[in-house]
């Protein structure tokens, strides 16, 4: 039921991602002390009980000093636990639910429609590069929660990473509602 909205929107996620490719092959990505680099995600996140959608700021990065990536581009996100990797069948509805607990997703294939039960507010994940989210409106938090759909004939792939307890994320709000690709696309 999705499918005439979702097909334009893959076709522009599909041609912004590959000029942001083509960029950054041509020049890639260095620490500059200049111009400090922030990663922006869109998170499920809760105000006076109900679930919101915002774009949280994290960083900034860092140049790693850890054997394997030294030099690379590197930002701690928290000190997780319990990991686990889901397969979702394709078209399939998960419903209205909370978050178990405030926590990474990484959706590494697959596309993902978030809607909010009282709210027009509604985000779009594609799986791969900007695949990665928030989930964080725990049932303390947001009395209904948030609706997740999968309208993609693939199955999508998800890595959940709760935060330890009694960890918070560090972040700062970018703005309200979901990051859109401007906001995304700068590395
Ligand atoms: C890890 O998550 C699973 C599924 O939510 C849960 O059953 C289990 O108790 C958790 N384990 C720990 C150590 O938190
Ligand atoms: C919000 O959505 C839920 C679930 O669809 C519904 O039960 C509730 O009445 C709605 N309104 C408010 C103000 O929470
Ligand atoms: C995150 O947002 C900032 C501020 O709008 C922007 O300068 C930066 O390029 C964004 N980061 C990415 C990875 O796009």
């Amino acid at each position: 039921m999705y499918l005439p909205t979702m097909i334009p929107l893959a076709a522009l996620l599909s041609t912004t991602l590959t000029a942001a490719t083509a960029t950054s092959s041509s020049s890639p990505v260095v620490l500059s002390d200049s111009e400090p680099k922030y990663l922006n995600l869109t998170a499920i996140s809760a105000a006076h009980g109900s679930s919101t959608l915002e774009c949280w700021q994290f960083g900034p990065f860092s140049s790693s000093s850890t054997p394997g990536t030294t030099g690379a581009l590197n930002l701690v996100l928290g000190d997780m636990s319990n990991a686990s990797y889901s397969v979702i069948p394709p078209r399939f509805d998960g419903g209205l639910h909370n978050a178990p607990a405030p926590q990474l997703v990484f959706f590494n294939t697959g596309l993902i429609h978030i809607t909010l039960p009282n709210s027009t507010d509604e985000a779009w994940v594609q799986g791969g590069k900007y695949g990665l989210i928030i989930a964080a409106d725990t049932a303390d938090k947001s009395t209904h929660g948030h609706r997740t759909q999968y309208p993609s004939d693939a199955d999508t792939i998800a890595l959940q990473v709760p935060l330890k307890a009694g960890e918070r994320f560090d972040y700062t709000l970018l703005h309200q509602g979901a990051c859109g690709m401007e906001d995304m696309t700068g590395l």
